[in-house]
């Protein structure tokens, strides 16, 4: 990698960067606000009730009109208003010195007094500022500076895990007959610091009247997304190469000559901004000509506006957006012409198509405004615009002490367009389209005949409500209670041309849904496309049997793969998180290697982890940004997936680069997590510290046995990473360690003469009890710490465990064959089994259809993998999950490894990374439910193919193709090793069943 200079000056550093010479950050002065989509802010007003009318009272407003309570069809809370009629209200009511807080029109209570805060003697007649500080749906209340008290004014439930209310929408107050006052002053401002002012109104204002009550509404929206612009002429000479190199402080979208710069989303990717910014670079000789008009738009992407599960993350990285290039043109005779980012030579217009781009919220285009208002732009200084406060578990993002710009090493881009199927006219004039496959991008609709200033709305979910009882009323609809506090809707506004089309590039949704509403009569579905965009631009690996079920799963896992790489491998793509949780790409991770090439990928994750590891080792739960919950099973992804990537690539350079933190992690590891009176592992002993995350039986495990077979893994990864970068010293010490937690562990964790796991005395009333669960066993098979005998004894538990009926935590009977693991041991499950020679029950667990199952969700029509493995079903619909329950979440996906690894057979040599030499050892489905497999896995060295074929006779033909370079050891059940070169095998077995 490059070495960037960086000069670092005053307080902030204003920072220079070598390819980018004299470039600026350059922007826009004026803030954006689109109030509706606002569920964050900061609203106050100074106002003063005006004396000789002795009036008492006044009330303050915001919340108002949002558009959602306005229709029927847009709201589960069962609301229809007019206009005025929905709006939350602070009553200064002086005479009972109280300040009182309504809600009205939010609910089918219509108005609510939620609370009275006493606001102490007041001087009646003095100015007053009343504030609300208002974070999805919580607010603390202020009078005169001084805290008086919170509320929760959301309908829909306190926190992030709820659709939003209220938005900042529209602001004004309310005034009884006869009462009269003044307002000094009007102000918003952001939720987070540095709290930059949204609106300001300091226009004096005289209210009331005497004769009827008023009620006073405004939309404070005002501005549009910045669009930067240059021009600039060439040389009158020959051009030999023009290079591009850009990013930016959110995301943007250049267009040189009116054609895209690219064709890539959401540049410059995102990264932990503050320690590491990504620049894109791109050859743009054949877009010049003499004079050149180059165009940028931004979006907030993930430097500001909505950012995970935590409305005060909003803003995350700053508050303004800011752009820098730099494009040199060389000729041909050797000079050159260079153009950056200077506020001299740019301009900026503030009034733009669209209005409003967020990742979360959506995108807002009028396609009748034309960019006007062109200033000149200004230098975007970080100073006044980073947030100083907050931090806690999260990095400060105000340090920018070790900051590198490095040149992107991945993209998002379009993968796949799908085509509506079908549409349903739900209720009268609500057209909702099926794209026929859950999805995560954005959308591209044709629309003919519009007149101007025709407003479509769109709104995306992966889910509609079904036909039970539970939701009569709702039926049909999009189920958006799991989007939560995302508003995931755009907005268009129609030019009025004969054929318009709108594509948003500046969202994310995660959808198979989209509702459309704003025209008489539905688009045709060949109109309503899906943009599907990820950072797998091709798979490399098929797998294709017998069993049409299992093929549904393996595309399952692809759609969820390709929904959750984009930029970092995230949880989820539809609701407010699309975090990098560390527990899930670490279970995911050996599954997303042979899935696709994402080496690259990968090794920018784990500088995100280095870059959100504390300074005292601890890896991230979520990278980048920090913060969150998991512990030891999430942290471990810093050791797991630098060691998947290096088996499966070959390049020993992301474990060199990554070994510093990986000791640091395991350093960490041994001073904080141990309890020195037991000698266990117990990390924090608190909630966060995760187990079998979503595990039907977590509650029955002893999470300290899982975070010692994790903590036991990560110890032979360092071992085996140490001795590869000659660090003898180190693998030996690591080597000591692991012999002693090995041993540890089966003192502690197992019954030697049963083989059956045990408690330990993390829980004093429990220890040496049975655990016997399915999750207890799976670790210590997966990892070797059991050997031999007692290996075989704990084989037999676990097969003994899935071969019986069990019950959830819950008191939910499940029959024999049920998944019962969650995140953390569902990935190692199948692997463990076909290890210990019973691929038999692997593949019943494979192929069980009864909940709870990998199969399970397929029967019930799903076509990603799902968070839950009931996250719905035909006769319970969401089970009262209605809000954490993501369909598009890989981890359960986990299994795709085994299908690839053990069904067909392509598995790594540990001893020949990268696939230089690999191992064959497909294991055709003992019980015969399963009666072939077919598929592929490409390697730098090409495409290595396995199938198998259970014929009439019993016998199994084989087949397989080894690519130029490479070889294999063909292992076949009960058969002795083979080594196969290069080229097209064939044999036919006679292999022993099982039932
Ligand atoms: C995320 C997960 C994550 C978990 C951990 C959830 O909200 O969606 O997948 O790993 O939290 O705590």
């Amino acid at each position: 990698m490059k070495k960037i200079q960086i000069l670092l000056m005053t307080l902030l550093p204003c920072l220079c960067f070598a390819q980018f010479e004299d470039a600026k950050w350059i922007g826009s002065e004026q803030s954006v606000l689109y109030a509706d989509y606002l569920p964050q802010f900061r609203i106050s007003w100074t106002v003063q009730l005006d004396r000789a009318s002795k009036s008492d009272r006044l009330s303050l407003l915001f919340g108002g009109n949002d558009p959602r309570l306005m229709s029927r069809n847009m709201n589960i809370l069962g609301v229809e208003n007019g206009a005025d009629e929905s709006y939350v209200k602070l009553e200064l009511d002086a005479a009972s010195s109280l300040l009182n807080v309504w809600r009205i029109g939010y609910t089918t209570k219509g108005k609510e007094l939620l609370k009275s805060f006493e606001s102490g003697t007041l001087d009646t007649y003095a100015p007053h500022t009343v504030e609300a500080h208002c974070c999805l749906g919580s607010a603390d209340i202020l009078l005169d500076g001084r805290k008086l008290g919170d509320v929760v004014l959301n309908p829909m439930g306190k926190g992030g895990d709820y659709i939003a209310f209220p938005q900042l929408a529209q602001i004004g107050y309310e005034m009884e007959i006869g009462q009269r006052a003044v307002i000094h002053k009007v102000e918003v401002r952001n939720y987070r610091s540095p709290y930059g002012i949204l609106y300001e109104d300091k226009n004096l204002r005289k209210i009331g009247n005497r004769k009827k009550p008023v009620v006073y509404l405004i939309n404070p929206s005002h501005g549009a997304m910045p669009v930067l612009r240059c021009r600039f002429a060439l040389k009158q000479k020959p051009v030999k190469e023009a290079t591009l190199i850009a990013t930016a402080r959110g995301i943007y979208c250049a267009e040189l000559n009116g054609r895209q710069v690219g064709s890539e989303y959401y540049a410059p990717g995102v990264s932990q901004y503050n320690k590491t910014h990504y620049y894109q670079q791109y050859v743009v000789t054949a877009m010049l000509q003499e004079t050149n008009r180059l165009h940028v738009r931004l979006g907030e992407g993930w430097w500001a506006g909505s950012q995970t599960f935590s409305g005060g993350n909003w803003n995350y990285f700053g508050d303004q957006l800011a752009f820098m290039a730099r494009l040199l043109v060389r000729y041909e005779d050797g000079d050159s012409t260079v153009i950056t980012t200077q506020p001299d030579n740019w301009e900026v217009c503030d009034k733009s198509k669209v209005v409003y781009a967020s990742m979360f919220q959506g995108e807002v285009y009028d396609n009748t405004a034309a960019s006007s208002g062109w200033k000149k732009a200004c230098e975007a200084t970080l100073e006044g615009h980073l947030p100083t406060e907050g931090g806690g578990t999260q990095p400060q993002v105000c340090d920018y002490s070790s900051f590198r710009l490095l040149p992107a090493t991945t993209s998002v881009g379009l993968h796949t367009v799908l085509t509506a199927k079908n549409v349903d006219e739900v209720r009268p004039g609500v057209y909702v389209y099926d794209m026929g496959q859950n999805m995560a991008g954005v959308p591209r609709i044709k629309m003919h005949g519009l007149h101007r200033g025709q407003t479509l709305k769109f709104r995306f979910a992966e889910v509609l409500y079904p036909d039970l009882p539970e939701y009569e009323d709702k039926k049909g609809m999009l189920m958006l209670e799991n989007i939560r506090a995302a508003m995931a809707q755009d907005i268009y506004v129609a030019s009025g041309d004969t054929c318009e089309v709108f594509s948003p590039d500046m969202t994310l949704h995660g959808y198979r849904y989209i509702e459309i509403t704003g025209i008489s009569q539905p688009l045709p579905t060949a109109d309503v496309e899906g943009l599907v965009v990820s950072s797998v631009d091709h798979f490399t690996a098929g797998f294709e049997c017998s069993n049409p079920m299992v093929n549904r799963l393996w595309q399952n896992i692809r759609w969820s793969m390709l929904s959750n790489f984009i930029s970092i491998p995230t949880d989820c793509p539809q609701r407010n998180e699309r975090m990098g949780w560390s527990g899930d790409i670490s279970v995911f991770s050996r599954t997303a290697v042979n899935m696709a090439d994402v080496d690259e990928f990968l090794k920018k994750h784990m500088h995100a982890i280095r870059d959100v590891q504390t300074a005292d080792g601890r890896f991230p739960d979520i990278a980048p940004i920090g913060g969150g919950f998991g512990g030891l099973l999430w942290g471990s992804a810093g050791i797991t997936v630098p060691w998947e990537c290096w088996l499966q690539y070959g390049d020993l350079g992301i474990l060199a680069d990554h070994y510093e933190a990986m000791a640091r992690y395991i350093d960490y590891v041994d001073s904080h997590y141990f309890d020195p009176m037991t000698g266990l592992l117990v990390q924090q002993r608190q909630w966060g510290d995760l187990g079998d995350w979503l595990g039907l039986e977590d509650e029955k495990n002893d999470k300290t046995l899982l975070f010692e077979a994790y903590y036991i893994y990560d110890l032979d990864i360092m071992r085996q990473t140490a001795l590869l970068l000659n660090k003898t010293a180190d693998a030996e010490r690591y080597q000591r360690r692991l012999e002693e937690r090995k041993q540890f562990f089966i003192d502690h964790y197992i019954d030697t003469e049963t083989g059956m796991t045990v408690f330990s005395a993390f829980n004093q009333q429990r220890k040496g009890q049975p655990i016997d669960i399915q999750g207890s066993y799976v670790l210590p098979l997966a990892f070797n710490i059991v050997e031999g005998e007692l290996r075989q004894k704990l084989v037999e538990r676990l097969v003994a465990c899935i071969e019986r009926e069990n019950t959830t935590d819950r008191g939910v009977r499940c029959p024999p064959y049920s998944l019962m693991t969650g995140f953390i041991t569902t990935a190692w499950i199948s692997r463990v089994l076909s290890d210990a020679g019973r691929s038999d029950i692997a593949y019943r667990l494979l192929q069980q259809e009864d909940y709870p199952s990998w199969l399970y969700p397929v029967t019930q029509g799903a076509t990603t993998i799902w968070e839950r493995l009931d996250s719905y079903t035909h006769t319970a619909g969401f089970g009262g999950n209605n809000s954490m329950n993501s369909f598009n979440h890989y981890s359960f996906g986990a299994v795709g490894q085994w299908l690839i690894n053990r069904c067909l057979g392509i598995e790594r040599d540990e001893q020949h990374p990268g696939f230089s030499h690999f191992i064959l050892r497909p294991e055709p489905d003992p019980t015969g439910r399963m009666t072939h497999a077919r598929g592929y896995l490409d390697t730098r060295y090409g495409r290595i193919e396995s199938s198998w074929q259970i014929n009439s006779d019993s016998s199994v033909s084989f087949s397989f193709a080894i690519p130029v370079g490479t070889s294999a050891t063909l292992l076949l059940p009960g058969k002795a090793p083979t080594e196969l070169k290069q080229g097209n095998h064939q044999f036919t077995e006679s292999i022993s069943k099982r039932d």
